[in-house]
């Protein structure tokens, strides 16, 4: 798999254990929601401005549907978290906000890595791939302001 799929990959499979975590450990969540808070929308940025950026013209039907995709993401996510800790509606707030994810991630990591292979070269994955731990680092920056 080229880089930053695999760094895609990577924030996948992180984010997915964070969910884990914050299903089955109830002590950990108070930390857990501001590692999402943190982790979630840089990943989504960071992926806005490169392979969205760079699949646009080749797939415009697709990417804007993940566009989309991230805005329905960060609308529950801003309503997950006014939900407190130890309200009854937060646990079904938690797995709606997964199943959203999670359609979301599988979608991009079927058709979304699949479009990036064929269109794009081995070398601007390469590439692609320091910007999009660049953007990362920018996205977790405002978060922390
Ligand atoms: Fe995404
Ligand atoms: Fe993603």
């Amino acid at each position: 798999m080229p880089q930053i799929l695999e760094l895609i990959q990577d924030d996948h499979d992180f984010i997915r254990g964070l969910f884990d975590e914050l299903e089955s450990n109830p002590e950990t969540r108070d930390v857990r929601c501001i590692t999402l808070r943190r982790e979630l929308p840089g990943h989504m940025y960071a992926e806005e401005g490169t392979l969205y950026a760079r699949l646009r013209s080749v797939a415009p039907e697709e990417i804007q549907q993940s566009l989309n995709d991230h805005t329905g993401i960060r609308e529950t996510l801003a309503r997950f978290e006014t939900i407190p800790l130890r309200d009854d509606a937060w646990m079904p707030a938690l797995r709606d906000l997964r199943e959203r994810i999670e359609a979301h991630f599988t979608s991009e990591e079927k058709e979304v890595f699949a479009r990036a292979e064929h269109h794009l070269s081995r070398v601007s994955l390469f590439e692609l791939s320091e910007t999009f731990q660049r953007e990362k680092g920018v996205a977790a920056r405002s978060v922390a302001v």
